[in-house]
């Protein structure tokens, strides 16, 4: 695995210093050229999901966060037949919740049974929280705290929306003077507008990709190509009598028949003659989803199932106002660790927060259409901020594993201005 953040760990560190050595002498530069398999890896070892759910009126809209990391926690047990004790770590993505999500998440894990010596934190890097929470915990496993760990991710915007106002009394007058601080106040929708604005991104090039979108995941939904990574949760809502029935969450909800016509149709969300709409913008939406990582040793050991590795991860700043082109510089940046060019990567998994920018950065990486996203992305299926970055390991290795492929890229925009990306490599 190879980290844009430098390890403290000694050998770790020479195997870092080796791989740099051989990208450097240009040997890597073939297709699929990534660092030999090694018993100190990070591998994946399963990834799970909750169906994804309109926020405010889905089925999930009245269940809590710790219930749906619960529900996940318990499935994760159950399909690899895991000793909740061996779980070191635990990191949970999350952008919205009461105390970052923390003390809903080690919640979670004891309504799980999961003991008190699995320690917990959450993580907040806005869209690519959950896989930064992913990313934690590989580091942990690679710097050899722990052995095993789940990082993954957890979003209610039923219960925690995104509209909270910053108090004018809360913040410093010198972010006045100062315009990159200022422009994180941005709201994300406008954005999506600049990128739009500043990249000439026009309205019908953001519904056609928006349509493309809707129409990947209705196939793969009739398919039933998201069943093995949704895992169902047992929960209540309450209907619109006030009362409660019990229900299975099994299916996203976000799907919808969509025609290029109807998307032609509906007006600017977010500003007066502008081209993000309701249906070229990812959704709102509930759920969560986790990544059970091990060092390969001990996924060995233990006789646990390999899905693939971690192979390279990269971070990388852009201005804040249009903060939707992070992954054109994230990408080609975990790519470089890796030794790999955008061509070697089988399938992108690239968050979907507005058609624009997903769009702008498909293009300017000239990343093939048929490689992004396809069971579609967030425009179709949702985009619960903290949970996003965890969903797309099992919407991606399944997808990988399906289709026989190799390399495949996570990627996301993040508000503020960064992009993150991932490069993992399937193995079973
Ligand atoms: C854009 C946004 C404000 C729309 O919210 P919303 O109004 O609740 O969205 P809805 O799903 O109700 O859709 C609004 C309308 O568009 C229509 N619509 C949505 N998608 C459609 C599609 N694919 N085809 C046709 N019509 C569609 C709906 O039917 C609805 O019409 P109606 O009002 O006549 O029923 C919201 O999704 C949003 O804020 N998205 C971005 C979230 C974000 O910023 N995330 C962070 C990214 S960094």
């Amino acid at each position: 695995m190879y980290f844009i953040h430098i390890m403290e760990n000694k050998s770790y560190q020479r195997r870092l210093n080796l791989i740099r050595q051989h990208i450097s002498s240009n040997k890597c530069l073939n297709r699929g050229t990534v660092p030999p398999v090694s018993d100190d890896d990070v591998v994946i070892v399963d990834c799970i999901r909750t169906a994804l759910t309109k926020s405010g009126r889905g089925l999930l809209k009245d269940t809590m966060p710790e219930a749906m990391l619960a529900g996940l926690f318990e499935g994760l047990v159950h399909r690899n037949k895991l000793d909740p004790k061996h779980v070191g770590d635990i990191v949970i993505g999350n952008c919205l919740q009461a105390g970052s999500g923390m003390m809903t998440s080690r919640m979670g894990q004891f309504l799980a049974k999961f003991p008190e010596t699995t320690n917990l934190m959450s993580v907040n890097r806005l869209c690519s929280s959950g896989l930064q929470a992913v990313m934690n915990v590989a580091y942990s496993i690679a710097g050899r705290q722990i052995d095993i760990g789940i990082g993954g991710g957890v979003e209610s915007m039923s219960l925690y929306n995104m509209n909270g106002t910053i108090d004018p009394e809360k913040i410093s007058e010198a972010i006045f003077e100062c315009e990159p601080a200022r422009n994180c106040m941005i709201p994300m929708g406008i954005t999506s507008e600049n990128v739009a604005e500043k990249f000439q991104v026009d309205r019908k090039t953001q519904d056609s990709f928006a349509y493309e979108s809707q129409r990947k995941a209705a196939a793969a939904q009739k398919s039933g190509l998201f069943k093995e990574e949704i895992w169902p949760i047992n929960t209540r809502v309450k209907d619109q009598k006030g009362e409660w029935k019990n229900v299975t969450v099994t299916q996203d909800e976000g799907i919808r028949e969509t025609t290029l016509e109807s998307l032609g149709k509906l007006k600017p969300a977010f500003k007066k003659d502008g081209t993000t709409t309701a249906g070229n913008s990812s959704q709102t939406t509930d759920g969560a989803a986790v990544v059970l990582l091990a060092r390969r040793s001990a996924a060995k050991k233990l006789g646990l199932n390999i899905l693939g590795r971690i192979v390279s991860y990269a971070v990388s700043g852009v201005p804040p106002e249009i903060m939707g082109i992070g992954p054109a510089f994230a990408i080609p940046d975990a790519l470089k660790l890796a030794g790999l060019t955008v061509n070697d990567i089988d399938i992108y998994e690239i968050n979907e927060a507005f058609a624009s920018q997903a769009t702008y950065c498909a293009n300017k990486l000239n990343i093939p259409a048929e490689r992004i996203n396809p069971k579609g992305g967030a425009i179709a299926l949702g985009h619960p901020l903290g949970c996003t970055g965890a969903r797309q390991f099992s919407t991606l290795l399944t997808e990988m594993r399906r289709t026989k492929k190799r390399l495949g890229v996570i990627s996301m925009c993040i508000g503020t201005g960064m992009g993150a990306a991932v490069v993992v490599e399937r193995e079973n």
